[in-house]
């Protein structure tokens, strides 16, 4: 079975920013989206490794929420309430990268069961597959929030052969992220990394077992 990671993986996570800074009235995002997009990103994402370290959740869009306001604030518009809203809204609707509707049809039609594996909140999690219009292709959503503790924790994929009845060896799972490949490989899953922007692999435990470039590439060799 083949199980995705959600943001980067499935969900543009720099659309939110690119989105907005297109629209008027944006002007303050005008040169800034990037690192905005890059520093939001990064420091949901070490809250969330941080947290679980310190064995203190709050739910991913919480994280999400705070760390938007802490880059805000880096970049001086910690008080445009106006910029924040609309960020936050476009982060709730994110669009799909462009191949993956038709990659994830093309598997489900071969007959392969299909989930996604995420740190997202359920409630964020449907908001947003469903907004990308690519819910109807997945047998299930999981979130990490029935375990209060976020990937790479075994725990959390753990999740997978449980709910499906299934070896960990069974389990192709897909992650944009290279240490949450790193985190699949290591408690024993099948790993394809989706490196889109060809960044360096991270000294982790768990290479990768394939490399691609996005997910239509995946397909080819699976
Ligand atoms: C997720 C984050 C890690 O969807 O991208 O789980």
């Amino acid at each position: 079975m083949f199980v995705f990671d959600a943001y980067g993986t499935l969900l543009d996570v720099d659309a939110a920013a690119r989105e907005a800074a297109a629209e008027p009235g944006m002007e303050a995002l005008k040169e800034n989206w990037l690192p905005i997009a890059k520093g939001w990103r990064e420091r949901q994402l070490r809250y969330s490794w941080l947290c679980s370290m310190m064995g203190k959740y709050d739910d991913f869009w919480e994280l999400t929420i705070r760390a938007l306001d802490t880059t805000l604030e880096e970049h001086a518009l910690a008080s445009n309430d106006k910029v924040r809203a609309r960020l936050l809204s476009l982060y709730s609707e994110l669009s799909a990268y462009q191949e993956v509707p038709e990659v994830l049809a093309n598997l489900k039609a071969a007959g392969h069961r299909l989930a996604v594996l995420s740190n997202a909140s359920p409630s964020m999690l449907v908001k947003a597959l469903d907004a990308a219009g690519i819910s109807e292709w997945f047998d299930e959503l999981l979130s990490v929030d029935v375990l209060k503790c976020y990937k790479p924790t075994p725990a959390v994929y753990q999740l997978i052969p449980e709910r499906f009845d299934c070896k960990p060896s069974d389990v192709t799972f897909f992650s944009s992220n290279n240490w949450d490949v790193s985190g699949a490989g290591a408690f024993g899953f099948k790993t394809i990394w989706v490196n889109r922007t060809g960044v360096a692999w991270d000294n982790l435990p768990g290479k990768p077992d394939i490399i691609v470039n996005s997910i239509s590439e995946a397909q080819l060799n699976i």
